[in-house]
């Protein structure tokens, strides 16, 4: 892409419109964090509630300090480890910006992500004084996040402002661990595996419904969502070995790789949706975390 896509990108952000962009995860739906008009239209553009709170991005870490108040050092090492990269933190947010992209959470979701597309937009803004693009995945509320310019055109049409980079390569949103409460939280799991996350932070990191807390609002969390048109239901065992398709109803075998399955799973719900059948057997993912985003998605889409 010629710089001055990205350039002209930049400064659409900086007015306070929408842009489109590719990240290594999903495309993201983006306005200036610190533009509550801006961003106001995100949520506008999505249905999403707007005390939804939205991902912040950032061209590396030393923006961190500008969103957040406090970083704890098992945060730091796990910037310094996977970003750029498919990592979110939750951090406290200073009081005084980003509410609106925070949905009024006194918290802050940052990360920096490793799409040389997204990198060159996110240093473009930097010059403009845009010092972070808050972006949620590129699709109306609920359904299953886009992996390609194309999904992203499926799902708001051709006058929005958007940066074709080609395929994402991981295919699922990032990890999100939440930063705010003491000890690291996985909030969302995504590639990166718990035990990659233990290494790299030095402590245990732990799931949410072993902790007596309440968890702010976090669509990617919410039980039904990614979900196609068609019902999607997984198979296994005696099942499988039964089964019998027929034009309405499906069979998609996960590939035997996570990182592939991760990587086509939302391109194939959505092809699946445009032909336009109603059931869609997914084979159930082995165990293992190495499967955890996978199986995340595909719970929240069969839910
Ligand atoms: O890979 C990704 O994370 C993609 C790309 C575009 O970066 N973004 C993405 O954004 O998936 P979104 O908005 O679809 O999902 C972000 C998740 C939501 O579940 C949101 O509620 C949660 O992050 N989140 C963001 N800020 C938060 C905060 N301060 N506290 C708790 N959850 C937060
Ligand atoms: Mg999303």
């Amino acid at each position: 892409m010629a710089n001055s896509s990205i350039d002209s990108a930049a400064l659409a952000l900086k007015r306070g419109e929408l842009v489109a962009f590719p990240t290594e995860t999903v495309y993201g739906l983006g306005a200036d964090a610190c533009n509550d008009s801006g961003v106001a239209k995100i949520f506008a553009a999505k249905g999403r509630p707007s005390d939804h709170p939205l991902i912040v991005h950032v061209a590396n870490p030393s923006f961190v300090s500008h969103f957040a108040a406090e970083v704890p050092v098992f945060a730091h090492k796990l910037i310094a480890t996977f970003w750029p990269g498919p990592l979110t933190v939750i951090l406290p947010r200073r009081s005084n910006v980003a509410s609106a992209a925070a949905g009024g959470q006194n918290s802050i979701g940052l990360r920096c992500p490793s799409h040389p597309m997204a990198l060159s937009l996110l240093r473009a803004c930097e010059k403009l004084g845009v010092k972070g693009v808050a972006a949620p995945s590129a699709n109306r509320f609920g359904r299953v996040s886009p992996t390609t310019a194309a999904h992203v055109r499926d799902e708001f049409g051709a006058d929005l402002l958007l940066l074709d980079g080609g395929d994402c390569a991981v295919g699922i949103e990032s990890t999100i661990i939440d930063c705010t409460r003491g000890v690291p939280v996985l909030l969302r799991p995504g590639v990166l595996t718990q035990k990659e996350l233990e290494a790299a932070c030095g402590e245990r990191v732990h799931l949410p419904q072993a902790l007596p807390i309440n968890t702010p609002k976090a669509s990617g969390t919410l039980e039904s969502h990614y979900a196609p048109n068609a019902k999607v239901r997984m198979i296994d065992g005696d099942a499988l070995a039964l089964f019998k398709a027929t034009p309405a109803c499906v069979l998609y075998q996960l590939p035997a790789l996570p990182e592939q399955a991760a990587h086509e799973l939302f391109a194939k719900l959505r092809e699946l949706d445009q032909v336009g059948v109603s059931e869609i057997w997914v084979t159930r993912p082995p165990k293992g975390e190495a499967w955890d985003g996978v199986r995340d998605r595909l719970m929240r889409a069969a839910a």
